[in-house]
């Protein structure tokens, strides 16, 4: 793969929606090839997966069905776009990825990890992100700065964004290399400013 994966995790109001706005317009500016997609979603396909993983309607859906979702909306995302634009050699920014699912299914309901990892191998075709950034937050504060109606996700109990929160922080510790861990209680610039000399050096470094 030619092009460089880039991807942004965080628990629920971390601020990483307006992180990856910046990286965008700075990519742009540097007239780089730049992509930018969420997870789930991104295609039609995973977009209407999307609306019945958020759904409050659905709140039978067992977590084995929830996981496999995920990866479902994941593994049509990655063929359709993440694969093709790589091969380009374009930057692809990716709000969200398996790190997701290990957080929110493996840590917060408890899905077995290993299941997971193995899943995720075969929905991503074994594409990982050159570079990931964890925006940490502890969930009380995160889940207050959210001011509109909370998704099916979203309405969990605050044990559960808890062990979303340690999952997070498990795999930024277990994957130091490629998850920077980052403050997202800093200020929106200062946070930036961290971010920004992450890029700078894998810009560098190719
Ligand atoms: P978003 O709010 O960042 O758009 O993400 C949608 C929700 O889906 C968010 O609550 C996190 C959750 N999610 C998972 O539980 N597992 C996953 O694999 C992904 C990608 C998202």
């Amino acid at each position: 793969m030619k092009g460089i994966f880039i991807t942004f995790e965080g628990s629920e109001g971390s601020g990483k929606s307006t992180q990856i706005r910046l990286v965008r317009a700075y990519l742009k500016k540097k007239k780089k090839p730049v992509l930018f997609i969420r997870e789930p979603g991104g295609v039609r396909i995973s977009e209407k997966i999307r609306s019945i993983l958020l759904d409050v309607a659905n709140m039978k859906m067992g977590d084995e069905c929830e996981t496999l979702l995920y990866m479902a909306a994941r593994a049509q995302l990655v063929r359709e776009v993440v694969a093709p634009a790589l091969k380009k050699g374009k930057i692809v920014l990716c709000d969200r990825f398996l790190d997701s699912t290990v957080a929110y299914q493996g840590y917060g309901n408890g899905v077995d990890i290993a299941t997971i990892k193995r899943i995720g191998r075969f929905a991503t075709c074994g594409i990982r992100p050159d570079i990931t950034f964890f925006f940490d937050i502890d969930a009380p504060k995160g889940l207050s700065r959210i001011n509109r109606p909370k998704d099916r996700i979203e309405r969990r109990a605050m044990s559960y964004h808890n062990r979303v929160r340690q999952g997070y922080l498990a795999i930024a510790r277990r994957e130091p290399g490629r998850v920077k861990w980052i403050d997202a209680t800093q200020s929106k610039d200062e946070i930036y400013a961290a971010v920004q000399q992450h890029i700078d050096r894998l810009l560098q470094g190719r």
